[in-house]
């Protein structure tokens, strides 16, 4: 007799899908390939794209790589045998007797032992309440059986706005339980961010000076240096602060000013950020800087700015660039600036933590006045966390230089580095929450900004122009400035 947890099946819904092609199917493969999935394992995809078992398993084949098996002979073995367990099944996803289609292909094993589901919703945010709703008509809400599970996954955006998320939140509730559903901010699965808590907890030298008598200010950055690139229609309706600023950068922040949790766990850990979330107060628009790139000549080369794209409402006032000096009002962070920038068509592709210290009191050293040491926690490209410290230039004089202590991940692990969906889905099949966000999290998260979005909306905000390739919109400089910091600049 074998158990409930020899047995899983991935429901993969929007399967024909960017997210499932290029993100979900190449991390599951990779945790395959490393002997991480059940005996009996199976993929489902789902989709209104019909496609037989073989055009599916092509598209799929697509992306599949032999990170982890570098060996050509055994990976493309591996690799039939993962694509031999995925099938594919076409319907509508509001259909809930197109979801009934499933049950054929999702039946317990032979020998009556119940399975373990993972229904990931891939699809696009406005198909997730009624595939949530198809999915408990169909009778696929409630474990297959004794012993085994059944889980959800959605992505972000949740909602564009507090109510909106909380309607979400309540209509998945109706159809699955709060245990059962997984958010994913896939930035929680980055490598980087899982060692913050590390760094912060695991290194008695930080948590003294963790705060706000030895800190000055908090940069979060993330910028893309492409333009929209035509996939201007859900970005349009959103916009960069609904995109990036309250789910991936409101994590970061969140974990880099919570608490230490008492312990490490997925209640622990989470009740902390939230406890951070909630010290932080709503920006007003004096906090607030949007921009949006526009059309520029390179070298003679005209490059289109946003409202150029086909993809973008004409005159769309959509930001593509915002800034935010924000509060955590609290003991440890009271009078520290948390600056906040996102930005597509900038000068660099990167996303980086800045962590700006006090510069060192009295005139020992009048050199290094004014410019403070500064811990850089590098999430994307090339991993790294680097302090730089002053140092006395060697020679013969006391010449000072600011210099790096650098943990170039590259360099000095010689893992590889998983991809965040590895990461991810492995913890969900472990049913480990930490890296998932709660419900209460993801209120706290759309109060910091639906104030400011009600605001801009209701006032129609015209967006800072910037030029395409640069860093960002003038104003931005200028918030900084008025909390006594200056933005990194590469
Ligand atoms: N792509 C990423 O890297 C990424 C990263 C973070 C979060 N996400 C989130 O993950 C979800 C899926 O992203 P994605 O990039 O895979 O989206 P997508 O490619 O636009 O859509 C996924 C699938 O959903 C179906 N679909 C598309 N538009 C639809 C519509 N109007 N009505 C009903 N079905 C529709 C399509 O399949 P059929 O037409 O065959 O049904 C499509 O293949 C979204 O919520 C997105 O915000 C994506």
């Amino acid at each position: 007799m074998s158990e409930p947890g020899d047995h899983l099946s991935i429901v993969l819904l929007g399967a024909s899908g960017h997210l499932a092609r290029t993100k979900i199917l190449p991390a599951l493969f990779a945790l395959y390939s490393q002997g991480f999935l059940p005996k009996h394992f199976r993929v489902v995809g789902f989709a209104r794209t019909p496609l037989s078992d073989a055009e599916f398993r092509a598209i799929t084949a697509e992306n599949l790589t032999c990170r982890y098996m570098p060996e050509a002979a055994s990976c493309e073995a591996r690799m039939q045998e993962f694509l031999a367990r995925c099938t594919y099944v076409s319907g509508q996803y509001d259909a809930t007797a197109d979801l009934k289609a499933l049950a054929p292909l999702l039946k317990a094993a032979p020998d009556g032992t119940p399975e373990n589901r993972v229904f990931y919703l891939a699809v696009p945010p406005h198909v997730f309440l009624p595939v949530t709703r198809a999915l408990g008509e169909a009778g696929f809400a409630n474990p297959s059986g004794e012993g085994a599970w059944t889980r959800v996954v959605i992505e972000k955006p949740f909602g564009h706005d507090r109510a909106s998320s909380d309607l979400l939140t309540h209509e998945m509730g109706t159809v699955f339980k709060e245990e059962q559903i997984y958010r994913i901010d896939h930035y929680l699965g980055k490598e980087v961010i899982q060692n913050l808590l590390v760094l912060r907890f695991a290194n008695l030298i930080f948590e003294p000076i963790w705060n706000r008598h030895y800190i000055k200010s908090v940069q979060i950055t993330w910028k893309e240096n492409v333009s929209i690139e035509g996939r201007g229609g859900y970005f349009d309706g959103a916009g960069i602060i609904r995109d990036v600023m309250q789910n991936h950068l409101l994590q970061i922040l969140s974990l880099v000013a919570m608490e230490p949790p008492s312990r490490l766990n997925a209640t622990h850990i989470r009740n902390a950020k939230v406890n951070a979330l909630q010290c932080v107060p709503p920006p007003t628009l004096d906090d607030v800087v949007v921009g949006q790139y526009a059309a520029t000549y390179r070298g003679g080369v005209h490059i289109p700015g946003y409202r150029d794209d086909p993809s973008v409402l004409p005159g769309s006032r959509t930001a593509t660039y915002a800034a935010a000096a924000l509060r955590v009002v609290n003991g440890r962070w009271e009078g520290v600036p948390f600056l906040l920038r996102a930005g597509k068509g900038l000068d660099g592709r990167s996303s980086e933590i800045r962590i700006q210290f006090r510069p060192a009191p009295g005139g020992v050293f009048p050199a290094s006045d004014g410019t403070p040491n500064e811990l850089v926690i590098r999430i994307q490209p090339d991993e790294a966390i680097t302090f730089r410290i002053w140092s006395k230039v060697p020679g013969l004089g006391m010449d000072l230089e600011l210099r790096e202590l650098n943990l170039q991940y590259k360099t000095a692990f010689t893992q590889l580095i998983p991809e965040a969906y590895e990461d991810l889905l492995l913890d969900i099949l472990r049913g480990e929450k930490s890296l998932f966000i709660r419900e209460d999290e993801l209120a706290s998260a759309w109060d910091i900004f639906t104030p400011v979005l009600e605001t801009i909306d209701a006032q129609s905000v015209i967006p800072e122009a910037y030029e395409f390739g640069t860093a960002g919109p003038a104003g931005a400089d200028q918030l900084a400035a008025r909390h006594g910091a200056a933005w990194h600049r590469e």
